[in-house]
């Protein structure tokens, strides 16, 4: 196969994969630094609850009442202190979203 028809295959195969990787749901401000220590992946050994798929309301509850120190925390007192409602909320939702 000489180079450039291999490019424009290589171009052919790799558009639609681009094109989903764009098309993926952006993740909210600060939702990155969760999956730290709570797990995506299901295969992760951790005493740390998964979030996603998880109810959104029930994630938003649970930040402001650890924000509030109306539940006792290791952690997540101190982290939840670091985000406003509107951050909690969409955080939340997205994490609903994913599975
Ligand atoms: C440093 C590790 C760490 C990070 C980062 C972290 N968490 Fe947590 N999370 C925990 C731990 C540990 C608990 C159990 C409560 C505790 O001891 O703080 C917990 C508990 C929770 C719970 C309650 C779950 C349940 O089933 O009761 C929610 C909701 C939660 N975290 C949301 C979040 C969100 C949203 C973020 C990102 C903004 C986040 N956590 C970042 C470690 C972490």
């Amino acid at each position: 196969m000489n180079a450039p028809r291999f490019f424009a295959a290589a171009a052919f195969l790799l558009a639609p994969m681009i094109g989903a990787m764009a098309a993926a749901p952006e993740s909210p401000a600060g939702a990155s630094s969760c999956s730290g220590c709570h797990p995506a992946n299901t295969g992760i050994d951790t005493p740390i609850p998964r979030l996603n798929g998880r109810n959104a309301a029930e994630i938003s509850e649970q930040m402001k009442t650890f924000r509030a120190g109306q539940r006792s925390a290791t952690v997540m007192g101190r982290i939840a202190k670091g985000f406003s409602d509107d951050e909690i909320e969409a955080i939340a939702a997205w994490y609903a979203e994913q599975r």
